[in-house]
């Protein structure tokens, strides 16, 4: 028997800031890495939603992704108060079903604004501070690869955001910072009962959302750069 392979990153005692940790694919997220023995700050809209997810509040901040000044006094607020930053997560994103031609602009704008912008200035933002073995991790989704009728600001915002984590990660290899875009498939989280317009088609069921946050978790700790869509299926 082969024995299982060592993780080239530990999670334990890492610093990390969750963006997004109120949502379905970040409450799991947080507790699989909190589970690894990692200390989390967590930002979101509403820091009273993070209640239960055992972070004092003084590790909690109030933060919008569609927002660009923000992201920089998060970056810095987050590392005062746990003391340093190994990692930065992005799980916060926002979705819009219907033609475009029915799509309100200031909806697309939105978009463009939360799944796009927010998550490239936040990354510039943590790229400033990271150290050698720090890693950024956004989770831009399935639509990136396979653009899809119905969802198209999202999936432009989104093929958009993925172009942009890849091409980070080589500008920023050389200084030993790892900059990881997660493809995820349609996962049960809520997200599509939640969007900014529109009504979601029918969709077949959805990954577990403990499953998807686990393979994350995998992807962080063996440092992996790319996580496409296959990589969350058997
Ligand atoms: N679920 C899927 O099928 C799927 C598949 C592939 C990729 N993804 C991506 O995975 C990420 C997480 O989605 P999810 O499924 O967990 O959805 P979710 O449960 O709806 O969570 C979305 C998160 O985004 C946050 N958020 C939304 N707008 C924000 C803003 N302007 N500023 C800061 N935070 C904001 C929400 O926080 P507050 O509302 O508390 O601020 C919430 O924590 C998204 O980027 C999504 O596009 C999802």
């Amino acid at each position: 028997m082969s024995a299982s392979p060592t993780p080239t990153r530990s999670l334990e005692g890492a610093r990390i800031l969750i963006v997004g940790a109120s949502g379905g694919l970040g409450r799991p997220l947080a507790a699989a890495l909190t589970a690894r023995g990692a200390h989390l700050a967590l930002a979101g809209r509403d820091p009273n939603r993070f209640g239960d997810l055992g972070v004092d509040a003084s590790r909690a901040f109030a933060f919008d992704l569609a927002d660009p000044g923000a992201a920089q006094p998060l970056i810095a607020a987050a590392a005062e108060a746990l003391g340093g930053l190994e990692g930065v997560i992005c799980c916060a994103g926002a979705v819009a079903f219907g033609p475009l031609d029915e799509i309100p602009i200031d909806v697309l704008q939105e978009i463009v604004a939360v799944d796009l912008v927010g998550p490239l200035v936040l990354a510039g933002a943590a790229i400033s501070v990271l150290a050698r073995g720090g890693f950024v991790l956004n989770i831009s989704g399935i639509v990136a690869e396979i653009p899809t009728a119905g969802l198209v600001s999202y999936s432009a915002a989104k093929a958009g955001v993925s172009a942009g984590f890849r091409a980070l990660a080589r500008e920023v290899r050389p200084r030993g910072i790892s900059v990881i875009d997660a493809r995820p498939p349609h996962t049960e989280t809520g997200l599509a009962g939640r969007p900014l317009h529109g009504e979601p088609p029918k969709m077949r069921p959805g990954l577990d959302p403990g499953v998807v946050a686990k393979r994350l978790v995998r992807a962080i700790e063996f440092d992996e750069r790319d996580v496409p869509a296959s990589a969350f299926t058997p």
